[in-house]
């Protein structure tokens, strides 16, 4: 049965994959964003903190999960002892991957518009670049459709010639574009300031409530925890490989990229200061979100001069190559639900779910922001921390500790007497829980 479903063909597929999915629109836009709301390095040491200590452990408790029952959410619960009632947690998390799906492709389609705009102008077609960064509702249906056809292009492809063979091209061209633009930035007038500001903590800031939110929940998101997306991929593992390793790896590769991310984006908010642009908003914040991606960003792109366009072409390239890879990775919940459950092929089951949430995506673009926010914290804010929690209480306190040591060790037979080992278990037992709880509580108070 479990060859049916389709294994990653080597750990470095594998990483790719997770790595993939994990690096998104969340680090590269989303990181430094909130990096610059909440004062710089206060944040960055505070997501650095969590993204170990709680992001870490679960991520192992999802590939495990996965792993062991090579199934997706639903039926992994279904299939663990004790799991019959976090089924619909199981359901709940398909459900938010793919909600999660339709609000992402907005943006990435937005992500795109601009990639393709300098290359008309270049070949001299001014209207139809105009119309790319207008703000024209069938332009934004036009690329969001796009981004939805590339994602369900290669999900039908399957594990190992979609999902596998895509992230593997694309990963490494998105580190090459992020190291070239971030050396670049760094060499511009005014780039020093930002990164003081990035690297300085500013601890006075460091525990306010909505400091340690934002970070909490931009570590769940950035490392595609909760939603059953790592669990769905740890059931494509090979039994021989490490968990704990590829675990840490993944882990470090989303942050580092996160950390890159940031490392340009910051500096080149300080570049366009020092050009004149105005970098903060009337309640006297570093500019942000969309602002800071579609206007501060391409007025650094002006005073780059020649280097301008293909530095724009190669930003927006970079933020669309990581959205594909994560787009991919929350199609693949629902798509791996449906074959696995026996009501569709992997083909028609990608069609269906990609076709119904192309259209909820549709529907959220039209809505208007007012809608988009409540998608995006229901989903990022809620849904995501709140199952994380239920995966670690069902992994911590329901499920055999047996099971779930021997499925560890089935790559990594030494694990006995490590340190993960010996941290681990206890960690997704009680810290973890407890911090996403705290955390999470904080906000009402
Ligand atoms: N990790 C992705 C990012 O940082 C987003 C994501 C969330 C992917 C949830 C899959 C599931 O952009």
């Amino acid at each position: 049965m479990a060859s049916n479903r389709g294994e990653f063909s080597s750990s470095l597929g594998f990483i790719m994959a997770a790595a993939g999915s994990a690096i998104g629109l969340g680090n590269i836009w989303g990181f430094p964003t909130q990096t610059a709301q909440n004062g710089g390095a206060a944040f960055v040491l505070m997501y650095l903190i969590l993204a170990f200590l709680v992001g870490y452990p679960l991520l192992m408790a999802e590939f495990v999960i996965g792993r062991h029952t090579r199934s997706n959410p639903v039926g992994a619960y279904q299939k663990m002892k004790g799991g019959k009632n976090f089924v619909p947690a199981g359901f709940i998390g398909i459900l938010t991957s793919s909600l999660i799906l339709s609000f992402y492709s907005i943006i990435a389609g937005t992500m795109m518009a601009h990639f393709v705009e300098p290359i008309f102008r270049l070949l001299g077609a001014n209207a139809i670049a105009d119309w790319c960064i207008s703000n024209d509702p069938i332009r934004n249906i036009t690329f969001t459709t796009i981004f939805f056809l590339l994602t369900i292009s290669i999900i039908t492809g399957g594990v190992k010639s979609g999902i596998e063979k895509w992230s593997s091209r694309l990963m490494p061209a998105l580190l090459v574009m992020l190291i070239m633009l971030t050396i670049y930035v760094l060499t511009l007038n005014g780039a020093g300031e930002g990164v003081k500001i990035y690297l300085l903590p500013d601890f006075k800031k460091a525990f306010t409530g909505e400091l340690l939110l934002g970070a909490l929940g931009q570590s769940f998101f950035s490392l595609s925890l909760g939603v059953g997306t790592m669990l769905v991929y740890g059931s494509y593992i090979s039994n021989k490989e490490n968990l704990p390793r590829l675990g840490i790896l993944v882990t470090l590769a989303d942050v580092g990229i996160a950390f890159l991310a940031g490392l340009m984006i910051i500096p080149a908010i300080y570049v366009a200061a020092n050009a004149g642009t105005q970098i903060f908003d009337e309640g006297g914040n570093l500019i942000s979100g969309p602002n800071l991606v579609f206007q501060v960003l391409p007025e650094v792109f002006k005073i780059m001069g020649g280097l301008g366009i293909p530095a724009a072409i190669i930003f927006f390239l970079l933020m669309s190559v990581a959205a594909l890879t994560s787009s991919i990775s929350m199609l693949e919940v629902p798509v791996a639900y449906m074959v696995d459950a026996g009501k569709a092929s992997r083909k028609t089951a990608t069609w269906v779910i990609g076709g119904i949430f192309w259209i909820v995506g549709l529907i959220i673009a039209f809505g208007g922001d007012a809608i988009l926010n409540m998608v995006v914290s229901l989903t990022t804010q809620y849904s995501q921390p709140l199952l994380g929690l239920v995966i670690c209480v069902f992994i911590g306190w329901v499920a055999h500790r047996n099971t779930i040591i021997e499925e560890i060790k089935k790559g990594s037979p030494d694990i006995e007497n490590t340190f993960f080992m010996k941290t681990w278990p206890f960690f997704v037992k009680f810290i973890s829980p407890l911090l996403i709880l705290i955390v999470f509580l904080k906000q009402f108070f």
